[in-house]
């Protein structure tokens, strides 16, 4: 038999009046699988996880998180999630290390409080009071008390919003070690490579829907990811896509010479893969007064 699903989502719908900020999203995430919900902004992802994490209550559809409808888990389920949600970034007048060691004594089996300060790379701000701090470090303090827990599922959403790169970077190590250590995660980050670092499947959301779903290397099909072979010759600029790339500059070397210039090969990335699919799924309109 094969294990359920940590988390399981159902043609889920929520509704804010007439508006309809999800509509009809379905997706699983399995132990141990880092998941990404990438999409813009307003297209119904931090609805979907403050669904998921008991936050919001949905307005159809089946959810189970755990094992466990969200809507009505108790507290043994809530020591088994860390969340980051949108928007906290910590405040406040006690320093960091006070505030991760007030949540470790929240949990049954926490991680320790001064490793996890360094996992986030505060060991120098561990005794500063968190109102001191600049808005990427308490980002970083939110990051710490999403995982203090030693959480079997961690929700981060948007969590490295206002990190320099080397915190970025830091940050990339803690995720990896947690996945090391089993942990299931679903993020959201409006940073590609951060997704493409990190997630082994990935759901692109737009417009409360989800338009495409899959493995990492997957997202947009095959033709999206089709690589593309420009260079120059004496007849202009050439753009020509190729599964074999390689073989087309073989030839176009031996028929130009020196004659070819300035050749690159270029693979698409997920984020020009994201941006034709987002495109594609909501046209953006033309300005007033240009042809349609
Ligand atoms: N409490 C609310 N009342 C009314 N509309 C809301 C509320 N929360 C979110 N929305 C709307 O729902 C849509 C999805 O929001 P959200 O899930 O925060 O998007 P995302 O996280 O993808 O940026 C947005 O259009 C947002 O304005
Ligand atoms: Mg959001």
């Amino acid at each position: 038999m094969t294990e359920p699903a940590h988390v399981s989502v159902r043609d889920l719908r929520k509704t804010y009046g007439a508006f309809d900020a999800v509509s009809g999203v379905s997706f699983e995430i399995q132990r141990g699988e880092t998941f990404a919900l990438l999409g813009p902004n307003g297209a119904g992802k931090s609805t979907t996880i403050e669904i998921l994490e008991g936050y919001r209550d949905r307005t159809s559809g089946d959810v189970t998180v755990l094992g466990v409808d969200p809507q009505t888990a108790g507290r043994d389920w809530r020591a088994r999630i860390g969340m980051v949600l949108q928007s906290s970034g910590e405040s406040g007048n006690v320093t960091v290390r006070e505030q991760v060691s007030h949540f470790a004594r929240l949990y049954p089996h926490p991680r320790d409080v001064e490793e996890t300060i360094a996992a986030v790379g505060l060991t120098e701000k561990a005794g500063t009071r968190i109102k001191a701090l600049s808005g990427g470090q308490r980002r970083r303090v939110d990051v710490a008390l999403g995982v203090i827990g030693r959480p079997e599922l961690l929700f981060l959403d948007e969590p490295t919003t206002g990190f320099d790169p080397e915190a970025r970077r830091g940050f990339w190590e803690l995720i990896r070690s947690l996945k090391r250590e089993g942990t299931t995660i679903l993020l959201t980050t409006h940073y590609l490579d951060e997704a493409a670092q990190l997630s082994d499947r990935a759901g692109v959301i737009a417009g409360g829907s989800l338009i495409d779903i899959g493995r990492i290397d997957e997202i947009g099909g095959q033709d999206a990811r089709t690589p593309m072979v420009r260079w120059l010759d004496a007849d202009g600029a050439h753009v020509e896509r190729t599964l074999e790339p390689a073989a087309l500059v073989a030839r176009l070397h031996a028929a130009l010479g020196d004659g070819l210039r300035d050749l690159e090969v270029v693979r698409p990335s997920l984020e020009d893969v994201y941006l034709d699919l987002v495109q594609a799924a909501a046209p953006v309109p033309a300005l007033e007064g240009e042809p349609a």
